[in-house]
């Protein structure tokens, strides 16, 4: 059948909401897309888990130590998924991993910013995770099968980072004048870089469009925006803080107007030129090297026990 027809057939699935499974025939560029955006995902969720993971030895108390303990975990998890849902498309991890280390694929720019002090660990899960989940939500009806199924097991646990970012947010802020400081410049550091997750305006964006006729996205980058930003400073005046930004303000409609976003920034931190760019990545090749004997025992371990089954 030639690839018109073929092309067509597909077209009507997604728009019939039908699934898109590994082994069914799909465009190369809807292929393509994918891999692209599910394994920068996955880089995400791993290089994500390196802002945090610095604080883990410098919880405030056991209670908190244990919690993001979980949830640095489950960050490493969410990148588990997310990697194993990519080589449904033909793609092995090896790839992925080279790609990601030579600079021919990205992670969320928001981790290229340092995490300072526990408020900013409380504003990442607060504003980071909280961004992840509005995004993630909506990617849970995402028209390929592996990476919706991998969506609806993220969420379940993105809520419970975003509630225990929260809680940190507001604790500080029920504290002492020096915590509410903290509290207030933290914001001030994670707002915009929070913002930016969700990539730049969708009239800017090359690649909404395919997304959004494939139903990859079945929002907009600057719809998902908007519902995180509504969703936000209402907590944010909840407990206190200050949104920086002097010019946002509630419309009749419930939605909140805001200033633009520093898009020389956003892009500036995209090609590399964020605080922390040259950080994440040596550290996450340096963690790679090390882990090397790991994978290389894991493949072993699983040749020997494929031998005896044949043997048995
Ligand atoms: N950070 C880094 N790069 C970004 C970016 C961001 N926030 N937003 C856009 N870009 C890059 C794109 O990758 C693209 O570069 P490329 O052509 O080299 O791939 C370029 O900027 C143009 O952007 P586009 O608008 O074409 O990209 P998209 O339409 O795909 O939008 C996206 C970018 C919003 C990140 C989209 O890919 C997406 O929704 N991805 C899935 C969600 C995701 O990746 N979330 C990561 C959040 S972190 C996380 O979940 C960890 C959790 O624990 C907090």
């Amino acid at each position: 059948m030639e690839d018109a027809k073929k092309l067509e057939e597909f077209q009507a699935k997604i728009d019939a909401e039908i699934k898109i499974e590994p082994k069914d025939w799909m465009p190369e560029e809807y292929r393509q897309h994918l891999v692209r955006q599910m394994s920068q995902h996955a880089h995400s969720e791993v290089i994500g888990m390196q802002p945090e993971g610095n604080w883990i030895t410098r919880a405030p108390s056991l209670r908190s130590k244990k919690i993001l303990m979980a949830k640095a975990q489950d960050e490493g998890g969410h990148g588990l998924y997310l990697y194993c849902a990519t080589e449904t498309l033909g793609v092995s991890r090896d790839q992925l991993l080279n790609w990601l280390h030579e600079g021919k694929a990205k992670y969320a720019s928001v981790f290229n910013y340092p995490c300072l002090n526990w408020a900013d660990v409380g504003a990442i899960g607060w504003l980071v995770d909280g961004a992840a989940i509005v995004n993630q939500v909506s990617l849970q009806r995402t028209s390929y099968g592996p990476y919706s199924r991998a969506m609806v097991r993220i969420c379940k646990e993105e809520s419970f980072h975003q509630r225990q970012g929260y809680e940190i947010m507001a604790s500080m802020m029920n504290g002492t004048a020096d915590q509410q400081k903290m509290a207030q410049e933290a914001i001030e550091r994670w707002w915009w870089p929070s913002l930016m997750m969700f990539g730049p305006h969708d009239g800017d964006s090359p690649r909404t469009s395919n997304a959004m006729k494939w139903k990859i996205k079945r929002e907009t980058n600057d719809d998902l925006r908007q519902q995180f930003i509504d969703k936000t400073i209402p907590q944010a005046e909840l407990i206190g803080l200050k949104v920086p930004d002097d010019n946002y303000e509630l419309l009749e409609n419930g939605s909140y107007k805001t200033s633009d976003i520093d898009w020389d920034e956003f892009w500036n931190v995209i090609k590399g030129n964020g605080p922390c760019n040259v950080k994440r990545l040596k550290h996450h090749k340096k963690a790679h090297d090390e882990g090397r004997w790991v994978r290389e025992a894991a493949i072993a371990y699983n040749k020997k026990k494929e031998q005896k089954l044949q043997t048995a």
